[in-house]
């Protein structure tokens, strides 16, 4: 048993998050939590809301509440739709907790004791229409790098390049559209990321398993020599972590709080503080500090690519920075982007599916399953309303749903509700053995591997294993001449049944519950052969007859649908 402690990036709190923010990151963390669960592994997996910064601050104004109450209403909105998802976070935290707060006020000080700190007067970006200070996000210009028109002053969302807003050529206020900007000046700290450029570089040398697209992205932003420059960590704002030195003031910094950025990956560790005051653990310090047995973790990151800079370089930084046993990220796995019907996903245009619209039209499996069977792993991807109709009626209702349905009906009807005892198994289920076993094999290996299309490939193999075996060998039909071996047949259906149940529960969790209550067994433990799986559920263990699995999607709801969510989010 080995331990493995599981993050998935942060949702910002302002606004609930589309399908396209989910299987980039907390859907693929909760598969490859749950499997590592089934396999008897000690997992703690968290995640939190990302509460500071600007966003959160304009949200709030926009419907007129105080950012706190603003950020706590709209965290327990993500919580119940994460909860709704089957996201199974050890822990669900908060960026703006009492924990993060001290946690990134004390990696501030020790950097600042470790001389990792500069202080530096800077030019920030003022607009006078808006009568405030802009910080990065809330400035859009042209790409200095790449020439895109809409860069941010953080990143551009089309190069990844991280930017300092003053890099932008023709600025603008993305709240009120100014460009009556004029640049103040005002004291800031800085991080100096480039005193640890040669370490990381190594670090990310040494990380030779891990996906290109985390690699190449980390590569791109060392190489180019200008990746690892010095960044501002405080900002002019309101509302986030006031900028302190430890316990202590911080002389000339009152009244700045520290960057999202900064403290947002800081609440992963701080995130199993609250874990453990909330009552859910005993020791968040094994987790996370190699002195009090962390060395033992396997730490495991799960992001979209646009967060990548953030997880390979600034905060390794800050760790490595502090020169404390931290635990550092063993494995990072990133996404590309999930498009939306021949677009973007858009939040601010309401383009696309977002959550809680997802949970009011279908149970979370069918959505978990589209998603995970499509992750924009070596590419991006692209939901289409067809797309979705054909793979769900085909891969769950035809193959899994059908097999399970055709199986448990059939047995009811000619042997009743228990399993058949029946004769010995023939060369049809040695090869069925056969067959099942190269797939477990496989399946195994890329869940081990988090390939998550592959994997889900795997799955969907295995259930359509059962379904030519019963297509081949028609138990309905041997019933009539052979009704032992028709018996025998059945029984070993219905072990595919429990066999799915198993193999199934990390991609489509409530289906498999439904499965293993109609075989009345609680037994979730991971098969590792054919041989013993087709064996759990001896002679005469009872069963029940299950709902349908999965329904089919009509054509008439797969253009309702697709009307629905063409823009204009109400
Ligand atoms: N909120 C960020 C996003 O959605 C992710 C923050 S990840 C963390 O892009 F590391 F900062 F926590
Ligand atoms: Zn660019």
């Amino acid at each position: 048993m080995a331990r493995h402690l599981i993050t998935s990036a942060i949702p910002y709190i302002n606004g609930i998050k589309h399908l396209g923010n989910l299987v980039g990151s907390q859907l693929p963390a909760d598969l490859y939590a749950r499997y590592l669960r089934q396999r008897g592994h000690e997992v703690l997996f968290l995640c939190a809301t990302d509460e500071h910064g600007t966003p959160a601050e304009l949200a709030a104004a926009k419907e007129g509440k105080a950012v706190a109450a603003y950020c706590a209403e709209m965290h327990t909105v993500q919580a119940q739709i994460a909860e709704g998802f089957g996201l199974s976070f050890d822990h669900f935290g908060r960026s703006s907790s009492p924990q993060n707060h001290a946690l990134t006020q004390a990696f501030a000080g020790r950097l600042h004791e470790m001389g990792l700190i500069r202080e530096v007067s800077e030019e920030m970006v003022y607009s006078q229409t808006d009568g405030r200070f802009l910080p990065d996000r809330y400035i859009e210009g042209t790409c200095p790098n790449c020439g895109f028109d809409s860069a941010r002053g953080d990143q551009c969302d089309n190069c990844t390049k991280q930017l300092d807003p003053t890099d932008l050529i023709n600025p603008r206020s993305t709240i009120s559209g100014a460009t009556d900007l004029e640049v103040r000046t005002t004291k800031h700290l800085y991080l100096r990321q480039s005193a640890l450029k040669d370490d990381l570089a190594k670090w990310i040398d040494s990380k030779t398993d891990w996906p290109i697209l985390t690699t190449s992205i980390a590569k791109k932003w060392l190489n180019d020599g200008d990746g690892l420059q010095d960044r501002g960590i405080t900002r002019d704002l309101d509302w986030g972590i006031p900028v302190k030195n430890g316990a202590d003031d911080w002389p000339g910094m009152e009244g700045k709080v520290f960057y999202v950025w900064f403290d947002a990956p800081i609440e992963y560790i701080a995130c199993a503080q609250e874990w453990v005051d909330a009552g859910k653990g005993t020791d968040w310090e094994r987790w996370w500090r190699t002195d009090k047995g962390a060395d033992d973790v396997t730490y495991t990151q799960f992001m979209g690519k646009d967060n990548v800079p953030f997880h390979t370089l600034s905060f390794p930084a800050t760790i490595k920075g502090t020169q404390e046993p931290w635990k550092l990220v063993d494995y990072i796995k990133s996404f590309n982007y999930l498009n939306y019907d021949g677009g973007q996903f858009s939040t601010s245009r309401g383009r696309g599916v977002f959550m809680d619209q997802a949970l009011e039209i279908l149970p979370a499996d069918y959505w978990r399953w589209w998603l995970l069977s499509h992750a924009p792993e070596s590419a991006d991807a692209e939901f289409t309303w067809e797309n979705f109709q054909t793979d769900v009626n085909k891969d769950l209702a035809d193959v899994l749903g059908n097999f399970v349905s055709r199986i448990t009906k059939f047995c009811r009807s000619k042997f009743g509700e228990a399993v058949p005892e029946g004769g010995e198994m023939g060369p049809a289920e040695t090869q069925l053995m056969s067959d099942l076993n190269t797939r477990l094999a496989a399946y195994a290996g890329y869940m081990d591997a988090i390939e998550v299309r592959k994997a889900a490939a795997e799955l969907r193999a295995i259930w359509v294993l059962g379904n030519e075996y019963l297509q081949a060998n028609a138990p309905w039909t041997v019933f009539k001449t052979d009704p032992e071996t028709a018996a025998m047949q059945v029984r070993v259906g219905l072990n595919l049944v429990h066999l799915y149940a198993k193999l199934s529960a990390p991609f489509i969790p409530d289906a498999a519950k439904t499965m293993r209550d109609a075989m009345q067994t609680d037994d979730t433990s991971w098969p590792t052969d054919a041989q013993g799986a087709l064996q759990t559920l001896p002679a005469g263990h009872s069963f029940v007859v299950p709902e349908n699995l999965f329904r089919k999607l009509t054509d008439d709801e797969r253009t309702e649908w697709s009307e629905l969510f063409a823009g204009t989010r109400a």
